[in-house]
C-alpha cells in the first residue's frame, strides 16, 4: 500500500491543491464531532489529499489491522508487547461506560476508587480542611518530569479561566534554578508537595522531592504531613516517608505520556475542582466513543492519522508545527512532543524488523500570533514544507476583549490560507511596481513570492472548557495511537530515554571528581576537564 500512496504522490505532487476546492470539496474533506458539551471540527481540506488518496490511506489502515488493534487496546489486551502489559488510560475516563477487564479482572471499581479519594482530598485541600502547619494551602508543587508533569502543566495553564484553588507550579527540571525559582515564591507553611512519579525512581523528580523536603523541613515541625504522592509504586512511596493515606496509586497499564487521566492529574483537580476534571474526563471519553465506533472517514483521530501519514511518511516532510491560536494552549507543543514522538519515535517494528519508512515528524510549535512574528517566515518561504495544525476557538474567555479575539481568528484564517495561496511573480511585481522598475524589480520581486500550495489542517471548537480540553487530548492520542498501529510499532514503551540515563549516573562521580574520567572519549574528558576548572562552588 505504501508504494500506491507513493505513485498517487508522485501523481500529485505538482498539482495546486487550491485548485481541488470545488463547491463540495470544504464539506467532503472535513469531520465534525458534535456532543452536547460542545463540537470538534477538523478542517483538512487545505491539503492535497483527494478522494483517491484518501481511499488509499483508509486501506492503508484497513491492511494494518487497526480496529482490531483498537478494540484490543480498549477491551485491555496486552498490546504493550516489550513491556507485557496492557494499555488502558482509557479506562480512566470510562466514567459509566462500563466493565473493562486485564487479565480477567475488572479493573473500574479501582479506578473509580481512586477517582474518589483524589476528589476527597482535592476538595479538602480546596476547602481548608487539609492545612498546612502555616493554615490552608495557597500554593501546590507538583514535582515531577516528562508526563508526571507535561500534562498537568499544559492542562492547568489550559484551564486557567476555571481555576479557583490554591495557586499551582511545576517543578520538572534536575538544573536547581527551577526548583529554587518555585521555592522563592512559595511558603512553607502553606505549601502542598505533590511527588509525581510512577516509578518514585526518576532521578530529576527524586531529587527536587528531596530538596523541597529539607525546605520544608526547616519551617514546619512535620514535613511529611505536607506530602502527597501519586505513584504505582507503593513500596517506595513509603520508603520516602509518605503516609498511605495521601498516595494516589496507577497501575502498569497507564503510560506516563497518558497519565494525566488518572492520580498524576491531581494538581489540575485542585486547581479547577473535582467537577471541572470530570468534564474533562468526559471530554477524553466522548472521544473515545467516537473513535471506537465513527466510520474511518468520519472519525477525527484516524483522520488526523491520514494526513499525519502522509505528510511525513509518503510526502516526505520531515517536521510538524503545532501551532495553537490559543494562548492558554502555550504548553500543547512541548506536551505533544512527548506524545507522538516519545510514542512513534521508534526505529524497530513489533517485530524487532527494522521500519521500512520513516517513524514520524519532529513535531515542534509556538501559540500564534506570537510564531508569526518568529519562524513562520521559514514556513512560507523556507525551501522545506512543514505542514501546520492551527487551534482556534470560536471565543475566548474575555468577552469584553472580543474584537481581540475576532483579530486572533482572522490572523489563523489568514495564515492557512497564505500558506495554501502564496503569491506568484506577476503579483509579487503589481505590489512593487510604483517603487523598483527594471532588473531590480525583478530582483524585490523574487523576495515577495511565496510558493504556497503548503499543506495545512485546522482544529476548530467553540471555547477551550474542559471538556474540549480532554476531546483535544484524547483527539492526539488515538492519532498516536493509528500512527503506531498501521508503522506496525509499539506506540507504548520508551527504551530510547535509557542510554542516557545509564551514561549519566555512570558520569555522576565523575563530574564530582570522585572518579577519573578513565575510559571516557576524549570529548566527554575534556567537557568534563573544563567544567570543573571553572567552577567555583
Ligand atoms: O523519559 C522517560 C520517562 O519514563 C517518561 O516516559 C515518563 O513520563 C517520565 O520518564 C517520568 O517517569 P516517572 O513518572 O516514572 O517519574
Amino acid at each position: 500500500m505504501w508504494d500506491a500512496l507513493r505513485t498517487q504522490y508522485d501523481k500529485v505532487k505538482d498539482r495546486r491543491f487550491e485548485t481541488l476546492f470545488g463547491s463540495q470539496r470544504a464539506e467532503e474533506f472535513r469531520a465534525t464531532l458534535s456532543t452536547g458539551d460542545g463540537d470538534l471540527l477538523l478542517d483538512y481540506s487545505k491539503t492535497n489529499i483527494d478522494f483517491e488518496g484518501r481511499a488509499l490511506l483508509v486501506r492503508l489502515m484497513e491492511d494494518a489491522g487497526v480496529a482490531a488493534r483498537r478494540d484490543a487496546m480498549l477491551s485491555g489486551e496486552t498490546i504493550n508487547e516489550t513491556e507485557g502489559r496492557a494499555v488502558l488510560h482509557t479506562a480512566l475516563r470510562n466514567l459509566d461506560g462500563g466493565p473493562v477487564e486485564v487479565g480477567g479482572t475488572d479493573v473500574m471499581p479501582g479506578v473509580l476508587e481512586t477517582l474518589g479519594r483524589m476528589e476527597g482530598f482535592a476538595e479538602a485541600v480546596r476547602d481548608g480542611t487539609f492545612a498546612g502547619a502555616g493554615g490552608a494551602i495557597t500554593d501546590v508543587i507538583n514535582i515531577g518530569i516528562g508526563g508526571s508533569d507535561l500534562g498537568p502543566a499544559m492542562a492547568v495553564r489550559a484551564l486557567a479561566p476555571y481555576h479557583d484553588g490554591p495557586r499551582c507550579h511545576f517543578v520538572s527540571n534536575v538544573d536547581g534554578a527551577d526548583i529554587a525559582g518555585v521555592l522563592r515564591q512559595c511558603d512553607a507553611g502553606t505549601t502542598l508537595v505533590i511527588v509525581a512519579s510512577k516509578t518514585f525512581t526518576t532521578i530529576e523528580t527524586m531529587t527536587n522531592a528531596r530538596t523541597a523536603r529539607a525546605w520544608m523541613s526547616d519551617a514546619v515541625d512535620d514535613p511529611a504531613a505536607q506530602f502527597a504522592a501519586l505513584s504505582s509504586s507503593e513500596e517506595k512511596t513509603s520508603d520516602f516517608g509518605i503516609p498511605a493515606e495521601r498516595v494516589f496509586g496507577f497501575e502498569d497499564w497507564v503510560g506516563g505520556r497518558y497519565s494525566i487521566w488518572g492520580p498524576i492529574g491531581l494538581s489540575l483537580m485542585i486547581a479547577i475542582g473535582p467537577a471541572a476534571f470530570r468534564a474533562f474526563l468526559r471530554g477524553g471519553q466522548a472521544m473515545d466513543r467516537h473513535f471506537a465506533t465513527a466510520d474511518w472517514f468520519e472519525n477525527l483521530p484516524a483522520l488526523m492519522a491520514m494526513v499525519g501519514l502522509w505528510h511525513n511518511q509518503v510526502c516526505g516532510y520531515p517536521t510538524r508545527a503545532v501551532l495553537p491560536y490559543d494562548d492558554r494552549l502555550a504548553r500543547l507543543p512541548a506536551y505533544l512532543q512527548q506524545l507522538e514522538m516519545e510514542s512513534n519515535g521508534k526505529r524497530v517494528a513489533m517485530d524487532g524488523g527494522a521500519l521500512d519508512v520513516p517513524s514520524g515528524p519532529v513535531v515542534w510549535g509556538e501559540p500564534g500570533t506570537n510564531g508569526q512574528h518568529a519562524f513562520y517566515q521559514l514556513i512560507h518561504q523556507g525551501t522545506q514544507v512543514v505542514p501546520c495544525e492551527f487551534l482556534i476557538a470560536a471565543e475566548g474567555h474575555e468577552p469584553e476583549l472580543r474584537h481581540q479575539h475576532e483579530l486572533l481568528i482572522a490572523n489563523c484564517l489568514a495564515q492557512s490560507e497564505a500558506l495554501m495561496k502564496g503569491r506568484d511573480l506577476d503579483e509579487a511585481r503589481e505590489k512593487i511596481a510604483g517603487k523598483f522598475e527594471g532588473d531590480e524589480l525583478e530582483r524585490q520581486a523574487a523576495h515577495r513570492v511565496f510558493p504556497g500550495n503548503r499543506p495545512s489542517v485546522t482544529i476548530a471548537y467553540p471555547k477551550l472548557t474542559p471538556f474540549m480540553l480532554g476531546m483535544i487530548i484524547a483527539l492526539y492520542e488515538h492519532r498516536v495511537f493509528v500512527e503506531g498501529a498501521v508503522l506496525g510499532i509499539n506506540s507504548y514503551d520508551q527504551w530510547g530515554v535509557e542510554l542516557g540515563k545509564e551514561l549519566a549516573t555512570a558520569l555522576g562521580p565523575i563530574v564530582s571528581g570522585e572518579e577519573a574520567p578513565d575510559g571516557k572519549d576524549g570529548s566527554t574528558a575534556g567537557l568534563v576537564r573544563f567544567l570543573q576548572e571553572r567552577a567555583t562552588s
